[in-house]
């Protein structure tokens, strides 16, 4: 089978699969270098206390509640996702987390959103264009939907960097590809955008780069081995025996204290002119 990036055909996965997802959202948003990297970007986003905000593949929600959450903002923020079961998730983990009043979750695809345009101060896609089926469509209509002079956001890896240390450099540096291959369909879109912003009518605002590394321990990159190493294995993408071996590997260098992960994770805000 070829590689079918997991978020993208979320809607043909079962519901354990779904439920493996859904625990992978909110363990990486709990996680203290994530969780600090979009805290970095919402912090110069500079949100008026009444903001309206959409964040586009908005999966459980982890985001806009981190953003609900936040002391300088007061406004009330829309998540698209494609997904019921995430949606219905982001909603009871919002009232969980007694911001459900501020936040609203709806179904919808990002390629064709369901808003008038100019309908929002800031648009938002939290590690959502490395895995849509057309990214170029979908920052259209991050342009379209956000206000002239709102400002869009846009997180996500640069895959092509991702990177596990395993003796065998060779196979290890095959795993890091397939890995990048069965759970991104875009994994290098992060370099593209400097030229395609523009053509879309955004102006590059601020854009950096956060390595996002695990020298010893692992948690961010425990969490990501352990959730897509299967689809490496479905998409047959390398011989499975290997494929295990390498997670075996993994695993014992997390709990001896060996381990070695990092992969490269880019932040543009750019205003709709
Ligand atoms: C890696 S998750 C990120 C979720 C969330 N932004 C976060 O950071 O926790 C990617 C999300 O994009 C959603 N997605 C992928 N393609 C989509 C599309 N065409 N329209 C709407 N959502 C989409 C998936 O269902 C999934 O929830």
């Amino acid at each position: 089978m070829a590689a079918r990036d997991p978020h993208r055909f979320v809607n043909e996965l079962d519901e354990t699969a779904i439920d493996g997802l859904i625990a992978r959202l909110e363990s990486r948003a709990q996680d203290s270098v994530f969780a600090g990297l979009l805290d970095k970007y919402v912090a110069r986003l500079d949100l008026p206390p009444s903001a309206r905000v959409l964040e586009i593949g908005c999966g459980t929600g982890a985001a806009l509640r981190a953003l609900a959450h936040r002391g300088d903002f007061a406004g009330k923020a829309i998540g698209v996702d494609q997904c019921r079961a995430f949606i219905e998730a982001a909603a009871r983990f919002a009232d969980a987390e007694r911001v459900g009043d501020r936040l609203k979750f709806q179904l919808g695809d990002a390629h064709c959103l369901d808003f008038p345009s100019a309908s929002f101060d800031v648009v938002i896609a939290h590690t959502l264009v490395s895995h849509v089926t057309a990214p170029l469509a979908v920052l259209g209509e991050m342009a379209r939907v956000v206000r002239p002079g709102g400002m869009v956001a846009i997180f996500d890896g640069d895959y092509a960097s991702l990177t596990y240390a395993f003796p065998d450099h060779s196979f290890g540096h095959k795993m890091d590809v397939a890995l990048a291959n069965s759970t991104f369909n875009n994994p290098r879109i992060m370099r593209d955008l400097p030229r395609l912003l523009p053509e879309l009518g955004l102006k590059l605002a601020e854009a950096w780069g956060d390595a996002v590394v695990e020298i010893g321990t692992a948690s961010y990159f425990r969490s990501f081995a352990e959730t897509y190493v299967p689809y490496v294995k479905r998409a047959g993408l390398l011989p499975t025996q290997a494929v295990e071996l390498w997670l075996k590997e993994q695993r014992q260098a997390m709990s001896n204290g060996t381990f070695f992960a990092a992969c490269n994770y880019y932040t543009y805000l750019a205003r709709r002119v």
